[in-house]
């Protein structure tokens, strides 16, 4: 798969390793940024990542800030974007088959390299399971062209 990977100053390291992992895992790991410890703002990397998704570069993001929170709520305004913020390895698989997330955030002040590849790898392993979860998300779609977005 090709996953494109983004984080803040706080994230950067981490994301990092799991653009390793992901390599490892033999996906194409495309690296949005940040490169640094030097200070930048979380929402500029969330829609970077969200808009490759959208334009079919990508077919999944992994966003890592501090907590994983501040990145999820960024992509999450952004129409078409499902985006978790998940620290445990049960949420991660359950945010692609049940949520159909497409993007995972993660909190590297919140969890260790070994818990962050466990957590990227249950959140590739597993897919949507439609059914009554794909009502639910259609249901997600309509809030979202409800109130302004257009995918
Ligand atoms: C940066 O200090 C921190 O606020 C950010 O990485 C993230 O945790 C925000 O949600």
């Amino acid at each position: 798969m090709r996953i494109a990977l983004g984080s803040d100053h706080a994230g950067f390291r981490l994301k990092d390793e799991i653009a390793g992992i992901l390599r490892e895992m033999g996906h194409e790991a495309i690296d949005l940024g940040t490169d640094s410890d030097e200070s930048v703002d979380y929402p500029d990397f969330a829609v970077k990542v969200s808009e490759s998704i959208l334009a079919g570069e990508a077919d999944l993001g992994i966003l890592v800030c501090g907590t994983g929170l501040g990145m999820a709520m960024a992509a999450n305004k952004v129409p078409g974007i499902r985006a978790a913020a998940v620290s445990d390895t049960f949420s991660a698989r359950a945010a692609r088959e049940h949520n159909d997330a497409n993007v995972l955030c993660i909190g590297a002040r919140v969890v260790g390299s070994g818990l962050a590849r466990d957590i990227v790898t249950s959140f590739l392993g597993a897919s949507f399971q439609g059914g009554r979860h794909l009502r639910r998300v259609e249901k997600m779609k309509e809030i979202e062209k409800k109130y302004g977005g257009a995918r």
